[in-house]
């Protein structure tokens, strides 16, 4: 992807989504004009907690929205949801950044890690699985394996506290541009997240919904009104509960297709006319 084209993305900066909570928000180019969202949040309680690190396209401006919101010497926690490098852009600059900062990893990204990074200090992490959960001082995180998941070692973050949630890579959607799902059209909405959430877990087409259905029901039951990921819109209420359904609708339907050689045909037409 030319670096043009991501010099060319509307400008976004850190919204407050719940009670010191923040999206960082950051776009990439996405078809039609539409932009797909590529977010991180910040946790600004007595012990702050940054969640997840970014995207490497995106590192010097991530660095600057994270810390507008934080100072580094404050961050006390890094939860680090997967090893995808779209997760992980910022992770090391932060290690430096941020001396007083924990990781929140678990064992099998740390392994995965270390087939593409630098080692990371075994010193300065926690390994906490799904259904296990940190303190950060005025609030209890709880972590939970999310419902639409590219990476096997994905764990979403609940916060009891303010009632937010970061919920990964499910609910994925292109954007006109807002990173807020009540400003979105519902039928954008109702066509592409089933269709991203799709192509980010095609394993839906073999599972059995009533199955299914209870893994969904008890991330819904966590009881969160505030749902935040890193490649879709900030969902509350109906959209929210929208969101749910769609997912587990999504049970034993079949893949959708993703774009082919024809969609690499048309992105080369213009420079081969040329060429020719
Ligand atoms: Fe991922
Ligand atoms: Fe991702």
């Amino acid at each position: 992807m030319s670096p043009s084209l991501f010099d060319a993305m509307p400008v976004t900066w850190p919204e407050a989504i719940a009670p010191e909570t923040f999206l960082i928000p950051n776009l990439a180019p996405g078809p039609d004009g539409l932009f797909l969202p590529v977010n991180s949040m910040v946790i600004r309680g007595r012990e702050p907690v940054l969640v997840d690190t970014g995207a490497p396209v995106h590192r010097a401006q991530w660095l600057e929205k994270v810390f507008a919101v934080v100072e580094p010497e404050d961050v006390r926690w890094v939860f680090l949801s997967h090893d995808d490098g779209d997760h992980t852009g910022a992770l090391f600059e932060v290690l430096e950044r941020c001396p007083k900062a924990t990781l929140v990893t678990n064992f099998f990204s740390v392994e995965r890690l270390a087939l593409e990074k630098p080692a990371l200090p075994l010193s300065r992490m926690r390994w906490v699985e799904p259904g296990g959960s940190f303190d950060a001082g005025d609030r209890v995180l709880q972590l939970f394996r999310p419902p639409v998941f590219d990476g096997p070692t994905s764990r979403g973050l609940f916060d009891p506290k303010s009632g937010a949630m970061w919920i990964v890579d499910s609910f994925p959607c292109f954007t006109p541009g807002t990173l807020d799902a009540d400003e979105m059209p519902q039928e954008l909405l109702a066509q592409v997240m089933p269709a991203l959430s799709s192509a980010v877990s095609p394993w839906h087409a073999w599972l059995e919904p009533a199955s299914y259905r209870r893994h969904v029901d008890a991330v819904e039951a966590m009881g969160a009104c505030t749902v935040a990921s890193a490649h879709g819109p900030v969902l509350r209420g109906e959209r929210l509960d929208d969101a749910f359904d769609r997912l587990r609708a999504l049970a034993g339907k079949p893949i959708t297709p993703t774009p082919g050689q024809e969609l690499l045909d048309a992105l080369l037409a213009p420079t081969l006319a040329e060429a020719g």
